[in-house]
């Protein structure tokens, strides 16, 4: 398998009895041309030896977090950094919750904590907690974070039941793994978005702004990145860690967030405007902090550039998408923003309070293009915008397909 070449493969090994399957998939590994390394938890080595996985994987098993030896050798950081792919293979139902709980009890739930390469898990459990809710609140709590949940399958269990709960066998563990490696959904393209709110200054210390958090925008870059898009997000001022793979132009002003696009919108296939762009800015930023002089003061307002119709107006535009934020009637305002802006795609959202969207971490969209719609329920935005990500992809696999016949 080419893709596996010198991909580097933590495997993480929890305790259960699928543990001796883990011995013929670091095999199957390393004859793909990956380089293995693997932690185990205390309750693994119940069920296999160390050894016998030192042996097999050419390099010393990791155990304890507090293992001088091999801390100096390399600390549990910097084996979260050199893993491509973190994969937990038994993942056991306990393991699989310290890991959804966030916990950092151990060197493999630090590890999977401290890591921003993909995690894995391939759960192997009793079939009754595979389905006590739980585990299934776990599951759901690990597939919103991105973790991929590979299995379990169901059949005989060595407990003697019968039921969801065996782990995959190696070998379609290892044709998962490689799949992991190849280009995603959105490899080789281009991805530009826009997010977060935009400053306009009154003076030095003053400025016109809105309560965008970022949050959407940031969201959405993940989702194309993890999907292999090569992506740049251009943000106003938000307090967000910027997501692994992606490439960040931090801005200001309209005027700067405007130019900033404006120098990257050439090479994109797809453009996403998530920002809340402020409508107007003040006609002159005053270079000297203003005093409160007077009983009332105006502020004399001027139109920002619209960015987003600037980009569907090229003569030969991006794929783009738009978002209107409304405190009524979202889908037929959308609707016209959409016609008026000329964009492609435009994601719906009512902003009263009680709705989601701005500030918030939860939101709802329903998306419109030119005659189909989409509604994308109530759900966390890291999930939204993995559900929006997938129907941009659809609808634009869909007009370069219109374009070529
Ligand atoms: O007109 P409205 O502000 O409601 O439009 C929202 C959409 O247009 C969002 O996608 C936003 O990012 C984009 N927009 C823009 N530049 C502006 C105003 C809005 O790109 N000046």
């Amino acid at each position: 398998m080419a893709v596996m070449h010198g991909r580097k493969i933590l495997l993480g090994v929890s305790g259960g009895i699928a543990a001796y399957k883990t011995a013929q998939l670091i095999r199957l590994l390393r004859a793909a041309g990956a380089e293995v390394r693997v932690v185990m938890t205390r309750a693994a080595e119940q069920f296999i030896t160390p050894m016998t996985l030192q042996a097999l994987s050419g390099q010393p098993v990791r155990q304890s977090l507090f293992d001088p030896a091999h801390e100096a050798a390399m600390g549990h950081i910097e084996l979260a950094r050199w893993a491509d792919l973190i994969l937990v293979a038994p993942a056991s139902a306990d393991c699989m919750a310290r890991i959804a709980a966030g916990m950092a009890d151990d060197l493999l739930t630090t590890i999977c904590l401290a890591s921003e390469v993909p995690i894995a898990l391939a759960p192997a459990m009793n079939q009754g907690m595979w389905r006590n809710s739980a585990t299934e609140h776990n599951v759901r709590t690990l597939a919103r974070r991105g973790i991929r949940l590979w299995g379990p399958a169901e059949g005989d269990q060595a407990c003697g039941e019968t039921g969801p709960g065996r782990m995959l066998e190696p070998e379609q563990l290892l044709h998962l793994v490689g799949e992991c490696f190849s280009a995603g959904a959105a490899g080789g393209l281009t991805v530009l978005l826009t997010a977060g709110p935009t400053r306009e200054p009154i003076d030095p210390v003053r400025f016109i702004s809105n309560r965008s958090s970022g949050k959407m925008g940031f969201a959405l870059a993940a989702a194309f990145a993890a999907q292999g898009a090569e992506v740049t997000l251009v943000s106003g001022p938000v307090v967000l860690p910027t997501p692994p793979g992606v490439r960040r132009i931090d801005v200001e002003t309209a005027l700067e967030m405007e130019a900033a696009v404006m120098a990257e919108v050439e090479r994109c296939d797809i453009f996403v405007g998530c920002a809340a762009v402020a409508d107007y800015r003040p006609a002159q930023a005053v270079g000297q902090k203003i005093k409160k002089t007077a009983q009332t003061r105006d502020i004399g307002l001027v139109r920002n550039p619209d960015i987003l119709a600037t980009v569907a107006a090229r003569p030969r535009p991006p794929f783009t998408v738009g978002f209107a934020a409304e405190t009524e009637r979202p889908v037929e305002y959308a609707q016209e923003k959409r016609k008026v802006k000329g964009v492609d795609m435009i994601a719906a959202n009512l902003v009263a309070a009680s709705q989601g969207g701005f500030e918030r971490d939860e939101n709802a969209l329903t998306v419109l293009w030119e005659g189909g719609r989409k509604e994308l329920p109530m759900t966390d935005k890291p999930h939204l915008a993995q559900l929006l990500v997938t129907q941009v992809l659809i609808n634009y696999a869909e007009r370069h397909s219109a374009e070529d016949t």
